[in-house]
């Protein structure tokens, strides 16, 4: 039997539960994660860790989670409450089974992501085996501040590197190329973007007459950002930093050049390298 105090408590949390069951539902992507996390908080208080409810609330978090692509989130939930709900509910329930759909498209979505991972890897690998790429792969020295060099990155392929000491707040290098419509980008888009935007409607496409900034890894946490001035764009240090150093900036991409999954390993990391 619940207390008064508990009971307002529990029905706080199904409220916050609810609430966010609705935004999500609304397709709204980031206030369900919050309220989802409240009253998982709340039913663990008020009933401990392995409680039906708060399996329920796991289970919606998890679903959340997936949609977003956020998909070792979601295996953490959906794993967590599969043990509770089984215990429960009974094996043969159908609220096992949606559970157990889920995550087995869940697994065979990361299985085909980590397969996907690893063909990369291997044609980087054997784009980058002899020294061909350097041909095409390096920086236009007029149109760059300090010294940079071209070399394997532990992002992706190759990437740009201070060879000597850049301050805080410096312009490092323009990025230029071709001015073309977003549209007819997307046209030519390829599996590897080279791309700075410029407005809603015009972008740079550094692949054709790049000056080696679009060889620039995107990073969660990124050392460089975009500095825009009368239609030209440059790259610069947002902090000082070391020779020896990966340049990297955070492309926030747009959704429509498709959803790219992030490797730069930053602590923030958000998973993609398009915007939330
Ligand atoms: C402008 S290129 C950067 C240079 C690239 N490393 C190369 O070797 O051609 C952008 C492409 O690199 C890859 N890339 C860059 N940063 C990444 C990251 N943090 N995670 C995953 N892929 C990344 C993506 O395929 C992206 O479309
Ligand atoms: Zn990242």
């Amino acid at each position: 039997m619940l207390t008064t105090a508990q009971q307002k408590t529990y029905e706080r949390a199904v409220r916050l539960h609810n609430r966010a069951a609705r935004r999500q539902a609304a397709g709204e992507p980031k206030s369900p994660e919050k309220l989802y996390l409240s009253a998982l908080a709340l039913k663990e208080q008020l009933f401990g860790p392995d409680h039906i409810e708060v399996a329920m609330t796991l289970n919606n978090l998890g679903l959340y989670y997936k949609s977003l692509g956020r998909l070792g989130e979601a295996r953490a939930a959906y794993q967590r409450s599969l043990p509770i709900m089984e215990k429960e509910l009974g094996g043969t329930d159908t609220r096992v089974g949606d559970l157990l759909y889920n995550l087995s498209q869940l697994l065979k979505k990361e299985s085909e992501e980590l397969e996907h991972r690893s063909d990369m890897i291997a044609e980087a690998a054997r784009e980058m085996a002899d020294d061909s790429w350097k041909a095409t792969a390096k920086i236009n020295k007029e149109m760059a501040a300090f010294a940079l060099s071209v070399g394997p990155s532990r992002i992706h392929r190759f990437g740009v590197f201070a060879a000597e000491p850049i301050p805080a707040a410096k312009r490092i290098i323009e990025y230029t190329g071709e001015r073309v419509s977003r549209r007819f980008w997307l046209s030519r888009c390829e599996h590897r973007t080279y791309l700075c935007n410029l407005d809603a409607y015009w972008c740079i496409d550094g692949s054709v007459g790049g000056s080696g900034a679009e060889l620039l890894n995107h990073c969660c946490e990124p050392n460089c950002a975009f500095q825009h001035e009368n239609g030209r764009v440059w790259v610069a240090s947002l902090r000082r930093i070391e020779p020896g150093e990966e340049l990297l900036l955070d492309y926030n991409f747009r959704k429509d050049c498709g959803i790219v999954r992030c490797y730069c390993g930053a602590p923030s990391c958000r998973g993609t390298i398009n915007r939330r």
